[in-house]
């Protein structure tokens, strides 16, 4: 049974317990819930699972789900956002403790900073000074609770840490931003998000009685994650070939929360991740060996090269440029490959994938070269449907999101 109704009072409960920004929207999911005819017999995988979208959608709608993720802190968002809270009164009674410590020990002057290595990695001008000692004595005091839900508290910590208190600015792309209001009591703020939280558990906690996991790991090599459960569709936004360092937009909150603590720590995160931006491209990336046979994808790395020689650019990054693109689609074809392993035969997939321009402009039809692979490995093509169409203002084109359908008859 399909019991989709069940969320329409309150689409974003939930899925707004981080930030909405990293995630692409849920109606989506939904959509291709009930193309795909999918029930609560059947389970759905997101390989990339972000902050989870996916897995809130088919939690809200009674379907099995299981989440794939790289990226330390958006495993963490999505792991909190499908996890109960089982005893209110408690959640509540112990926010309201942290709450009242944290504000004793701020309005007290105690200064908290992070370490020498641990500023590094933060964005120039990122958060004030003084805000960020304030949350980092309230993350202290969440930490000293030993409450059973840290957890979504320090979820709500995170998201507030960007949203209301950092000078950080999504559109989409990261930028600092000077003088950004701000509301500077910090553990106001924190509170209330953590009220939200309690509200959407109690209004929707049936929801959370539907079986969902995340693990962390790396979906080109999903042998190595153990998942025993077999999938009957994939709904999932993997990045795409455009420039964007998921370890960059989440830096912030990654090192407050402690998950991170120097640069090596960060470039082992980064190893994890799709190659899909020149900040993420190592000595010794093999991924593009395994797209050398496509000419399709061949040519255009050669003209993205070949372009680069014309214009005589020569910067480090620009030289980079056809090697993120062999790679990106080379983690793709290993993804593809390795999720065969947990397929049901019959599975459908559905991959939201841009169309790029970032590296001159040379047009990157990314669901096309994908469907090429896909139909290569062992997956039928169904068909591409465009999601929307977005203006590039780098390149000043416009390009199509699109839905790579496909089918895996096993
Ligand atoms: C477009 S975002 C997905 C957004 C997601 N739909 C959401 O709800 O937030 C792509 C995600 O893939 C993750 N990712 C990148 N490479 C990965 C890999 N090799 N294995 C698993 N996840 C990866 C990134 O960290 C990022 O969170």
């Amino acid at each position: 049974m399909n019991n989709s109704n069940r969320i329409e009072s309150d689409d974003e409960a939930i899925h707004s317990w981080y930030r909405f920004v990293l995630s692409y929207p849920p109606h989506l999911v939904r959509h291709y819930i009930n193309d795909f005819g999918i029930d609560n017999t059947k389970c759905v995988l997101d390989p990339f699972c972000g902050t989870g979208t996916t897995n809130v959608e088919c939690m809200k709608n009674g379907i099995p789900s299981i989440g794939i993720e790289a990226n330390i802190m958006t495993y963490f968002a999505s792991s909190v956002k499908t996890s109960s809270i089982d005893n209110y009164p408690q959640f509540l009674k112990d926010a309201r403790s942290i709450a009242e410590k944290a504000s004793a020990r701020i309005h007290s002057g105690e200064i908290k900073n992070l370490d020498d290595d641990e500023y590094k990695l933060l964005i120039r001008g990122s958060i004030d000074n003084n805000i960020l000692s304030d949350l980092l004595i309230l993350k202290n005091t969440i930490d000293q609770s030993s409450s059973r839900y840290c957890n979504h508290y320090n979820l709500a910590l995170a998201k507030c840490a960007v949203n209301t208190f950092s000078n950080l600015k999504f559109s989409p792309e990261i930028s600092v931003v000077k003088n950004k209001p701000k509301n500077a009591n910090v553990t106001e703020v924190w509170l209330d998000e953590v009220l939200t939280i309690a509200k959407d558990w109690q209004s929707f906690r049936s929801f959370f009685d539907t079986p969902c996991t995340i693990y962390k790991g790396d979906a080109r090599d999903i042998e190595s994650i153990n998942i025993t459960q077999k999938i009957d569709a994939v709904i999932t936004s993997p990045p795409y070939p455009n420039e964007k360092d998921y370890s960059r937009t989440t830096r912030l909150e990654t090192v407050i929360l402690g998950f991170v603590h120097n640069k090596q720590e960060m470039r082992s995160i980064k190893q994890q991740l799709l190659r899909s931006n020149t900040k993420n491209i190592y000595k010794g990336d093999s991924d593009s060996d395994y797209v050398l046979k496509y000419p399709e994808i061949v040519e255009i790395s050669q003209k993205i090269e070949a372009h680069r020689i014309e214009l005589n650019r020569d910067s480090g990054f620009e030289r980079l440029y056809s090697k993120v693109f062999l790679n990106y689609f080379g983690g793709m074809a290993r993804h593809l490959i390795s999720l065969k392993s947990i397929l049901n035969p019959g599975a459908k997939l559905a991959y939201v994938v841009g169309d790029q321009g970032s590296y001159y402009k040379i047009p990157i039809r990314t669901a096309e070269l994908l469907g090429i692979i896909a139909e290569d490995v062992g997956y039928r093509v169904e068909r591409i449907d465009t999601f929307r169409t977005r203006f590039a203002t780098g390149s000043g084109e416009y390009l199509n999101e699109n839905v790579l359908v496909l089918t895996y008859e096993g």
